[in-house]
């Protein structure tokens, strides 16, 4: 059973590798990774495979960078060709980016049974990208792996019938587990030359907090308000880099005392978070890995598609004006309050697999053979 692995950018992934690896064991798989090259720079792509033992990719589209037609259409247009010449059994699209829209479409028009992995997550902000994408996803696919039962719930409201969905849990989770050994061992506090004392991490991209060059003032203000009481690293995305450069705002950072590095692949990122006393964001996967570590996250964002890092994690959601204030409130929040969502225990990729065997046996073609 030929099962496409859809990858594009940085967090999908530490979605597809658990996944591949599990299909890898199995009898009577054969994983197959497409790389789409949305994210292209090494360490936003290549160093991540091999932290998580990915072989190089099978198919490589080499889309890179472009408006979100241009992507998305792009990406539609190269994995046609694959999907049509190699033909696949299942295909596999994860997380929300402009790439995991485009391969559904292709699968759903190729009639190539195709899963979502990470569905029904909402933010309901039509203004972000990823939420048109989670939306046109999600009805597209013919199965659905959620991790929480926020998504369950939001797939069924939507009209999407009870048997297309598996709970799977957190596959990000997954990955974290294949390599902790790794992410303990690594020495960030060494190789950044940190001085001792407690530090905060921050990552930030999303384009409604940085390509506007008011909010991005705003934000920066509050780092630097907030490291006057917390040393912060913050390695910077590549669209933060050059906005920054272009509003001439790094400096101002950096002369107060952040540290600004290059994006970090997987291991020594998730190496820095796990000695971290709070994390200040705006990615998805962060606020998740946090609530995994009881770590206080400050996500820089009006609303989440994953409550649940809210309601039972150690997510908070903050603006420019109240970062401090919430930093201090989460600060003093004690441990004993904090739980991990269930199925949150790196063995989603198992029940993926478990899942796609169930399907394949109640399937009619199946039945008839
Ligand atoms: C994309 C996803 C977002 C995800 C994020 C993770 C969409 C709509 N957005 O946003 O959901 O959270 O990835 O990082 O799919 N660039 C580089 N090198 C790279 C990759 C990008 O220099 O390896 C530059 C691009 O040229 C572009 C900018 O960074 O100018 C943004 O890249 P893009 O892939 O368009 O979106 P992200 O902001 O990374």
């Amino acid at each position: 059973t030929k099962v496409h692995l859809i990858a594009a950018a940085r967090p999908n992934l530490m979605k597809v590798a658990p996944l591949w690896h599990a299909l890898a064991a199995a009898e009577g798989f054969a994983p197959v990774l497409v790389h789409t090259g949305q994210h292209y720079d090494r360490n936003m792509s290549g160093a991540i495979l091999e932290d998580l033992h990915l072989p190089a990719p099978d198919h490589h589209l080499g889309i890179g960078s472009g408006s979100h037609a241009e992507q998305t259409g792009g990406v539609m247009i190269a994995y046609e060709k694959v999907a049509v010449e190699h033909r696949p059994d299942w295909i596999v699209v994860v997380g929300d980016v402009n790439s995991t829209l485009a391969c559904a479409i292709v699968g759903a028009k190729l009639h190539i049974p195709t899963v979502h992995l990470e569905a029904g997550l909402r933010s309901r902000d039509r203004t972000m990208p990823e939420e048109i994408n989670r939306l046109a996803t999600d009805v597209l696919c013919d199965v659905l792996w959620t991790p929480s039962p926020d998504g369950d719930a939001n797939l069924l409201s939507e009209g999407i019938p009870a048997d297309r969905i598996t709970r799977v849990g957190n596959i990000m989770l997954d990955s974290f587990e294949l390599v902790r050994p790794k992410i303990e061992a690594a020495d960030m506090r060494g190789e950044l030359g940190l001085p001792d004392g407690p530090y905060g991490v921050v990552t930030l991209h999303r384009p409604s907090n940085v390509d506007d060059p008011a909010k991005l003032e705003a934000l920066a203000a509050a780092l630097r308000e907030v490291q006057q009481r917390l040393q912060l690293v913050f390695p910077v995305h590549p669209r933060t880099a050059a906005r920054l450069a272009e509003t001439g705002l790094r400096e101002g950072l950096e002369a107060a005392g952040i540290r600004l590095i290059d994006p970090l692949p997987y291991v020594r990122f998730m190496g820095l978070v796990v000695g971290a006393s709070a994390v200040v964001t705006d990615s998805g996967g962060v606020q998740e890995e946090t609530t995994y570590l009881g770590i206080p996250c400050l996500t820089l964002r009006e609303n989440t598609e994953r409550p649940i890092t809210i309601d039972e994690g150690t997510n908070r959601l903050a603006t420019a004006a109240t970062l401090v204030q919430r930093l201090d409130e989460a600060l003093a929040t004690p441990p004993a309050q904090r739980r991990r969502p269930d199925l949150w225990d790196g063995n989603a990729a198992r029940r993926c697999v478990d899942d796609l065997r169930r399907r394949m046996a109640q399937s009619p073609l199946n039945d008839q053979a």
